[in-house]
Parts: C-alpha cells; sequence; structure tokens
C-alpha cells in the first residue's frame, strides 16, 4: 500500500506511548491500511513524544499547563490536529477527559485503549479493583470515544487470565501485551470500515 493511500491517523498521548509505539510499529508494514501523521500529547515532559519522534513523526506538546482553560486548549489541540490532515484519532493513554463538542468533532473517528474489560471498571486503577473484586479474568478494550469517560461502542477485546500471585503490576504487565496486539488490529478495522459506532451504543460490524 503506497503512503499516500493510507488513511492520516493522529495520536494523542499523555506519558510513556507504549500503545503509541504499537500503532507506529504496525503503521510501518507496507500492509497496514494507515499512517501516524502527528502525535500531541497534553504534558510537556511525555516520553512518548521523544519515542515518535525517533520514528520521524511530527510530535508536539499542547500542554495544557500553558492553557488558561480547558476550552483554549482543546481548540489548540483540535488545530494541531486539523494542521496534521489526520481522519481519525486514537487516543493512547490521553489521560484527560474531553469535552462534549471535542468528542462532537470526531464522532466515530476517535477510538481509545482503555486496560479493563468494559463495562468493568471504567476510569483508574483497573488492575487494582480487577484484583481487589477477586476477578479470575481481566483485560482491556478498544472502544469509539463518546462523551461518557470510558462508555462508547466496544471495538475489541482481549481477556488476560488473573493469575492467584499476580500484584497490580504484573497484571498490568500482561494487559499491556494484550493493549499492544489489540489496539493496531481495532484501529486497522475502524479506518477500513469494517467497523462503525451506531447511535444506539453498539459497534456495527461488517463480515
Ligand atoms: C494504557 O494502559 C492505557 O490503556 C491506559 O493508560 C495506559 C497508557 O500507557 N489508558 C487509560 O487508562 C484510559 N482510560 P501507554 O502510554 O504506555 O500507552
Amino acid at each position: 500500500m503506497s503512503i499516500a493511500s493510507k488513511t492520516a491517523v493522529a495520536i494523542l498521548i499523555s506519558g510513556r506511548g507504549s500503545n503509541m509505539g504499537a500503532l507506529i510499529a504496525a503503521s510501518l508494514d507496507d500492509t497496514y491500511p494507515a499512517r501516524i501523521v502527528s502525535v500531541i500529547s497534553d504534558k510537556a515532559d511525555a516520553a512518548g513524544l521523544e519515542h515518535a519522534r525517533g520514528f520521524g513523526i511530527a510530535a508536539r506538546a499542547v500542554a495544557r499547563s500553558e492553557f488558561d482553560s480547558k476550552e483554549t486548549h482543546e481548540a489548540a489541540v483540535r488545530e494541531a490536529i486539523e494542521a496534521s490532515g489526520a481522519k481519525f484519532i486514537a487516543l493512547a493513554g490521553y489521560m484527560r477527559l474531553l469535552s462534549a463538542e471535542f468528542v462532537r468533532a470526531y464522532e466515530g473517528r476517535m477510538i481509545n485503549i482503555h486496560p479493563s474489560l468494559l463495562p468493568a471498571f471504567p476510569g483508574l486503577a483497573t488492575h487494582e479493583r480487577a484484583l481487589a473484586a477477586g476477578c479470575r479474568v481481566h483485560g482491556c478494550t478498544v472502544h469509539f470515544v463518546t462523551e461518557g469517560m470510558d462508555e462508547g461502542p466496544i471495538i475489541e477485546q482481549e481477556a488476560v487470565r488473573v493469575a492467584l500471585d499476580d500484584t497490580a503490576d504484573t497484571l498490568a504487565a500482561r494487559v499491556l501485551e494484550a493493549e499492544h496486539r489489540i489496539y493496531p488490529k481495532a484501529l486497522a478495522m475502524v479506518v477500513r470500515g469494517e467497523v462503525r459506532m451506531t447511535g444506539d451504543g453498539t459497534s456495527q460490524f461488517r463480515h
């Protein structure tokens, strides 16, 4: 697949960017349908920015701390996305709740990865909560982004067995490996139009 025929995708991060790295690595394959045109972080010191630049990808911080309000910050993030030419957005550890207006602007074109089998454990500390609840199975989810936090239609999931001696850290590490498998797969499905968001809170798959 030529670079020009690949769909342009922007990735939003807040930190280390290992999922971003998995998406970039997948996108380097000739047959992968997406190319990463931009990485944007809301934190100036996000390690993922340097990692992305190492691949020759334009990466910049639009730091929340440099803006007076959520509105002005989001406007700057949107400007950066539009300037990159991205058609789809992948949130990869972007730890900021987006406004309804921002979400609507990219409806059906913005996806997120979350470290639990949604709808179980939206929010933070998912591994600690799965262990505390005595779950024998945990995992990760890629979903379309809607206004509710970690609530959008599910695109892909992978389950991970919980070992009796797991700590939050050991469980997080195995879930992260699963995240790196399903995120590139889910992004490819979305840009190929194999799955789309419906209005009723579910995803529609093309068989
Ligand atoms: C990942 O585990 C991702 O699922 C999670 O943050 C981590 C980011 O790691 N995202 C959320 O919790 C969003 N609700 P990474 O920067 O190495 O990809």
